[in-house]
């Protein structure tokens, strides 16, 4: 339960309220994560929040958060500057299934900041590429300036080995990209359904339309994954803050078979 003290080593502006932290743990030594999984960040003075793990998961050295500010905690951390200190407790949870998706075609959806739990496991595929079929990463922000990690996204495009599919909901000057939702590109998209492992990420709305959009190509649901959030506090299974009818999200999740939820998700409030 004891946060452990990192040093701030790099903080890159991702979008007008997005920041992407490097931390550094004052020891030195690393911290093994697996992609989907997330820490608990404590700002001194504010509190403490779950905050998915966005690095790569082969560089250990360097911890890698991806935040939005939208409220007390997150808007201070997002103020951190270089050097200074903030809390780790993790990681924790369920991550993305890997290993079970090895030999197969993968496909990523992301929406909006959906897209952080998910650049572990892009980094992850593209260190392992050879286990790994098509692997196809579909990614939707509202406008162009809400899209994050720009720079990997540009590199990610000029590779071979990977379709990297990108659309926005609104356009803005010198946009000549795709306009529209994130589950319009999902049917032509190149992967073989019955050979796919999807992974989604983003706003609930959003993964249960791509989950339905997919389901229409033909993957099966058991070949479906997706990250909840919950609000959390303890992120070990003591408190209950994160219940979600029978499971809690931070132990059980946050990644969970979409089969095994999507009776949760058709409620309002459980
Ligand atoms: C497993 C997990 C992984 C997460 N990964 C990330 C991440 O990588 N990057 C990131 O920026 N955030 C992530 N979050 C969300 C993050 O934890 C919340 O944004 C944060 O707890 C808000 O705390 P706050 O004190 O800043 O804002 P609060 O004052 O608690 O809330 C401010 C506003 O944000 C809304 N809000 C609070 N929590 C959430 C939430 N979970 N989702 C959407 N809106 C919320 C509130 O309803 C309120 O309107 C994750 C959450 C979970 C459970
Ligand atoms: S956050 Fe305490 S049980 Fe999940």
């Amino acid at each position: 339960m004891q946060p452990v003290p990192y040093r701030v080593r790099r903080v890159r502006c991702e979008t007008r309220d997005t920041f992407t932290l490097e931390l550094k743990s004052f020891r030195g030594q690393g911290m093994v994560f697996h992609p989907g999984q997330f820490n608990m960040l404590y700002a001194f003075g504010a509190g403490e929040v779950p905050i998915s793990v966005s690095g790569d998961p082969s560089r250990p050295e360097s911890l890698v958060h991806t935040v939005r500010a939208v409220g007390a905690v997150t808007r201070a951390l997002c103020a951190a500057k270089r050097g200074e200190v903030i809390g780790v407790r993790g990681p924790f949870g369920n991550p993305w299934p890997m290993a079970e998706a090895e030999g197969s075609d993968v496909v990523i959806v992301a929406g909006g900041l959906g897209l952080a739990p998910l650049r572990s496991a892009v980094y992850h595929i593209l260190s392992n590429r050879g286990k790994y079929g098509n692997v196809v990463l579909i990614y939707g922000a509202r406008t162009p300036e809400d899209l994050v990690f720009r720079p990997e996204l540009e590199r990610w495009r000029g590779r071979f080995d990977l379709e990297v599919d990108i659309i926005v909901d609104h356009a803005s000057a010198g946009w000549f990209g795709n306009v529209g939702v994130v589950t319009t590109l999902i049917p032509r998209a190149s992967f073989d359904p019955q050979e796919t492992v999807a992974l989604v990420c983003g706003p609930e709305i959003m993964m249960r339309f791509s989950v339905a959009e997919l389901a229409k190509r033909g993957v099966p649901a058991e070949g479906v994954y997706i990250s909840m959030e919950r609000n959390m506090k303890c992120g070990i299974g003591l408190c209950g803050h994160c219940q979600f009818g029978p499971v809690f999200v931070c132990t059980d999740g946050p990644v969970f078979r979409y089969a095994d939820v999507e009776r949760l998700l058709k409620v309002r409030e459980v």
